[in-house]
């Protein structure tokens, strides 16, 4: 093997400490000699003369280096390439008026430079990471997320990451002035039942146990305010193995929030009050509180979703009794079986062609959203006659002159309808109703709002699982039922209301909690509801069981998912956007190639055997 030494290129840093941030400076440090050090964003040599945009955290500078004046500096200069870290010496002089950069904080003025280290130079990088927009090109996620460190560098992230730790301060603060003590709870627990898979971490020490990574604390702040703590609150990482969606990510952080003698009104007013310091403090922005407050049920019929996006309208109406017998056979058997059909009126869509209605209906209505099919009627905008879908002899026009007056439509409007089971039919033309505003770009995007805040109220205590043929917990089986459907419990189940509530931001479920079950007879009644054996119940959650035989207090709570808040403070359309070291659609972490495979060694100690698919083997 060679012994050359190879020649260290860097060079020793000699201008010492910098003396600003490359979003510093302003005219009036014109005259200033100063040092500034940062990556190269990008290099133009214009003969003679060369620029250099040096970026850091903090913004852009332009810095000069002339031939003419300075020529070692120069003749450097000419060697730099993107993302080479340099730290320069130079003077700040003004730019030439037709060179001023309106858009940057220091685009009136620019670094002349008196000399230049490369304090390290860097390799091609494999993606452009400039700060200037149209020098970016669309790079595949999954290489971003694999030189992260790369990615990272690109201002849009960083300002994320601010904006993320400011969130972080402001919550803080917050809780703070309320009273509440931050309580960590532990990473290496037992199963919690939020509806996910667990991730599990087996014990090297007690061969064939397992530890579960938290789904939530829910247990533990509950046991909290046994312990008389009062008022906890904790920005926490939760853990849930399930599908992964652009708002979804395996490992997430949660606001956690649990109170005493909590009630509805009291969770409310404390989570507003928490919302408006973080936008003030976070973007400056006042918003309005009390929030707005919906019903579940209202929420569904009116919007067909628990999370209804209020940004715009699209309102879903209810034409069951005009088709109720009303000859057209398919809607008459719904409406006979109790079913309902629902309508939404879309403005503007009326003159739309045979094919883009097609597509409609197989694409979206059949195979996205699952249903039958699509009726729908076209109100042209020149103010002919009405197009219906289904054919007069089949639908009378009557019936259909009923319906577009019942609804509200008029000229130049189209009318969608589906018919089926409630509440699967209110749902499905949900998810057409946001379709809808997505193509005719009704839904702001963006970071400036609007804000459209609402607490969705009065969830059932349980639904029907028809794969599983057993109640399961909306909520999760701690939720207490509202005092008065005590008695249903045991008779009809579905319409048992819990104290449960969900804080909806801009159609996104930022948060969701209730008051709690604190009297274990009503907590072992739930888990029998639930289908949770007695022996069950004591091994997975005896403590809790026990803990309220010792005076547990009536107590409740909230959390709150802070990467979706980021995500909607940022204007960002991914969770990934503002998480420092996100996982993908497939639970990896690209950079550090998580999951990854173990020693043998590692899996004896844990007395852990593979089998694996033969096709993994
Ligand atoms: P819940 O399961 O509703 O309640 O979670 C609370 C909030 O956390 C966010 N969230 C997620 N964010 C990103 N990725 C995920 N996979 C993810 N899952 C949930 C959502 C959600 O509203 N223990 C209860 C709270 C309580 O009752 O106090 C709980 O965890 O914004």
């Amino acid at each position: 093997m060679s012994t050359t030494p190879t020649r260290p290129v860097s060079e020793a840093d000699v201008h010492g400490p910098r003396t600003f941030t490359c979003g510093a400076l302003r005219p009036e440090h014109i005259g200033r000699e100063v040092v500034l050090k940062g990556w190269v964003d990008t290099r133009r040599d214009l003969g003679g003369v060369i620029f250099v945009d040096l970026r850091d955290r903090y913004g852009l500078t332009q810095v000069v280096f002339m031939q003419e004046t300075n020529a070692a500096a120069f003749a450097k200069a000419d060697g730099l390439r993107s993302e080479f870290v340099i730290s320069v010496r130079g003077v700040v002089d003004s730019r030439a008026p037709e060179t001023v950069n309106p858009k940057l904080g220091t685009g009136r003025v620019e670094v002349r430079v008196t000399d230049l280290l490369i304090l390290n130079p860097s390799e091609p990088v494999p993606f452009p990471i400039s700060a200037h927009e149209e020098k970016r090109q669309n790079t595949a996620e999954e290489t971003r997320l694999k030189y992260r460190y790369l990615d990272l560098r690109r201002p849009e992230l960083q300002q994320n990451l601010v904006l993320r730790s400011k969130l972080y301060q402001a919550t803080r603060r917050y809780f703070d002035t309320q009273d509440f003590v931050e309580i960590e709870t532990p990473v290496l627990m037992k199963s919690t039942p939020e509806g996910a898979r667990d991730y599990l971490v087996p014990s090297r020490v007690h061969p064939g146990r397992f530890y579960a990574l938290p789904q939530s604390p829910q247990t533990y702040k509950q046991i909290c305010m046994v312990a008389g703590l009062d008022r906890y609150f904790q920005i926490v990482k939760c853990f849930r193995d399930e599908d992964l969606r652009a708002d979804r990510q395996p490992e997430f952080t949660q606001i956690d929030v649990e109170m005493t003698f909590a009630t509805e009104e009291a969770i409310y007013g404390l989570i507003e009050g928490l919302m408006a310091a973080i936008y003030r403090e976070v973007k400056g922005v006042e918003i309005p509180v009390p929030f707005p407050r919906m019903s579940y049920d209202e929420a569904v019929t009116r919007f067909g979703s628990d999370k209804p996006d209020l940004r715009f309208g699209l309102e879903i109406r209810d034409l069951s009794s005009v088709f109720h017998e009303s000859g057209f056979r398919v809607f008459d058997q719904v409406t006979a079986q109790g079913g309902a059909v629902v309508a939404i009126v879309v403005p503007g869509e009326g003159d739309r062609g045979r094919g883009a209605m097609d597509r409609l209906d197989k694409e979206v209505v059949r195979k996205r959203i699952g249903a039958g099919g699509l009726v729908y009627f076209k109100l042209p905008s020149d103010g002919s006659e009405t197009y219906s879908s289904v054919k007069s002899d089949v639908l009378p026009t009557a019936v259909v002159d009923r319906a577009i007056e019942a609804c509200g439509a008029s000229k130049g409007d189209l009318v969608l309808l589906l018919a089926g089971p409630r509440p699967k039919v209110h749902l499905q033309m949900g998810t057409l109703r946001l379709v809808m505003a997505e193509e005719l770009g009704l839904i702001p995007q963006g970071a400036d709002g609007p804000w459209e805040f609402l607490w969705v109220t009065e969830f059932p205590l349980v639904e029907y699982d028809e794969d599983e043929k057993r109640w399961v917990a909306m909520h999760h089986p701690f939720t207490s039922p509202r005092e008065a459907d005590l008695a249903a419990m045991f008779d009809d189940p579905g319409a048992v209301r819990a104290r449960a509530y969900d804080l909806v931001l801009n159609g996104s479920e930022i948060g969701g909690g209730s008051i709690r079950i604190h009297r274990a007879e009503i907590q072992r009644q739930m888990f029998n509801l639930l289908g949770i054996e007695p022996d069950e119940a004591q091994r997975r959650f005896g403590f809790l069981l026990d803990a309220f035989k010792f005076g547990a207090p009536p107590h409740g709570g909230i959390a709150l998912g802070l990467d979706r808040i980021a995500m909607i403070l940022a204007g960002a359309s991914s969770l990934r956007d503002v998480i420092a070291f996100p996982k993908t659609q497939s639970a990896v972490e690209p950079m550090v190639q998580s999951p990854d495979e173990v020693d043998a060694r590692q899996l004896k100690e844990l007395h852990i055997a593979l089998a694996l698919p033969p096709e993994k083997a």
